[in-house]
């Protein structure tokens, strides 16, 4: 985070509080958040969009604290879940700014998001259009929108390519299966058609490939207008925004991103004489990834078969992405100042697998030791909210940092939760 500061023995400070000591008083693995950082990363969004709703994506992690920071920030939220939409309501979020996702939703997630009353409910598919209509009392209308597949390749990793024909996410706008959603949905009196909505991938760091998403979206809309003489008054153009994992990496500069989209929007609309739609856009990891360090403490170290192996009390349970995704990090000692030159070595976990590898080609000093910390930085997103249960090594704690003090989010998981959901013998 930015408010990361150096402090003497090699320690370091995040949100004024040393890194050592959240180990200490926490234990590890620890993941520190930097309350600040989040809130700021909103404030950025809320002026690089300042007539555009920005609604952030829940699954990148959602505790009750997160859910309050960025509802007091002024941001929606994007859930797909039942799970998600309740956590956030019961920590306060008022239902009108929540967005429901998913391309299966459940009959729970349908009943908890009418019951509640959602904001929007994006529809992935055909069939969820009568089940939706069905649902919603008489006399009542729910506002939807229709997630669209606008035919743009686009995202860090094959797995997180949502925006072409061929992957289980929305519908196509090539073969016309968007468009006869649409007609569809307009013909129900349950449903009120609120606008578009596309999300063509994640970790993507680069503004074109949302230019022409955007181009084909508004060129969608004039055609529903045609066809149809009604005016979609929103565009959701999804999330995606990538950030830098390590030093020197790309991200998505957002100041530059949210003008052209803007100006896309605006000569597009004008072009095709048509109202310019109310944007929305659905960042999760730009908002709470680099706002995270998960902190482990080493466990082994040892020089083997031509490597040297780091091993931490975490790994693939709490961070599934290098595994999933070849994701890279730069881990980094922490507490222990070490005057040892740098060495190549392989940081791995704990679990009972060789694919348990948090950083193949971390540079450590030679002189790493059981005992000593290390912090992984850029870990807010998309780790503890993908965290399994593999080896009941237990997930772990989250810590709020801000202003000088460090309190819990969520508490570590113990035997006592695993023996509280195992009743049966
Ligand atoms: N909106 C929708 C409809 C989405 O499906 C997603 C992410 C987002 C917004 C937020 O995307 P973000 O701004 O966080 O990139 N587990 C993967 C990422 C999967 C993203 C899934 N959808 C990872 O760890 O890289």
């Amino acid at each position: 985070p930015a408010s990361t500061r150096l402090l003497p023995h090699g320690d370091l400070a995040v949100g004024r509080v040393s890194l050592a000591e959240v180990a200490e008083r926490f234990g590890t693995p620890v993941y520190v958040l930097d309350e600040g950082e989040v809130r700021e990363r909103c404030r950025i969004y809320r002026g690089a969009f300042p007539d555009a709703d920005v609604l952030y994506a829940a699954k990148a992690f959602l505790s009750r604290g997160v859910a309050r920071w960025v509802r007091e920030e002024g941001l929606g939220l994007d859930v797909c879940s039942a799970g998600e939409l309740e956590l956030a309501v019961t920590a306060g979020f008022p239902p009108e700014r929540v967005v429901l996702h998913g391309n299966a939703k459940s009959p729970r997630d349908l009943e908890a998001a009418l019951r509640l009353g959602v904001g929007r409910i994006v529809i992935d598919g055909p069939s969820e259009i009568a089940r939706i209509a069905a649902a919603v009392a008489p006399g009542e209308r729910q506002k939807v929108m229709v997630r669209v597949v606008p035919g743009v390749s686009a995202g860090g990793h094959d797995k997180i390519r949502t925006g072409t024909d061929g992957q289980k996410f929305g519908l196509s706008l090539t073969d016309g299966s968007a468009q006869h959603a649409v007609a569809r949905i307009l013909d129900q009196r349950g449903l009120e058609l609120t606008g578009l909505h596309c999300h063509i991938g994640s970790q993507i760091t680069d503004t074109e490939p949302y230019l022409v998403a955007l181009r084909r979206m508004v060129g969608l809309m004039a055609r529903i207008r045609d066809a149809h003489g009604v005016t979609l008054p929103e565009l959701d153009m999804g999330g995606g925004h990538g950030i830098a994992y390590r030093p020197g990496e790309p991200s998505l500069d957002l100041t530059s991103f949210a003008r052209r989209l803007r100006a896309e929007l605006v000569d597009g609309c004008a072009t095709a004489r048509l109202i310019v739609p109310r944007l929305a856009v659905e960042p999760g990891r730009a908002v709470v990834g680099p706002a995270g360090i998960a902190l482990y403490r080493v466990l082994a170290v040892k020089n083997t078969g031509g490597k040297v192996f780091v091993a931490v009390d975490g790994g693939m349970g709490d961070n599934p992405r290098p595994a999933l995704y070849g994701a890279r990090y730069a881990p980094r000692p922490v507490g222990r100042r070490s005057t040892a030159s740098l060495r190549a070595v392989t940081v791995v976990g704990r679990h009972c697998e060789a694919g348990d590898v948090l950083a193949a080609d971390a540079e450590l000093p030679g002189d790493i030791r059981p005992g000593d910390l290390l912090a992984v930085p850029v870990a807010g997103a998309y780790h503890l909210s993908m965290a399994s249960g593999y080896n009941l090594v237990g997930r772990p704690a989250v810590v709020a940092v801000h202003d000088g003090t460090a309190r819990v989010l969520v508490r570590r998981e113990t035997l006592d939760d695993f023996r509280g959901r195992d009743i049966g013998e």
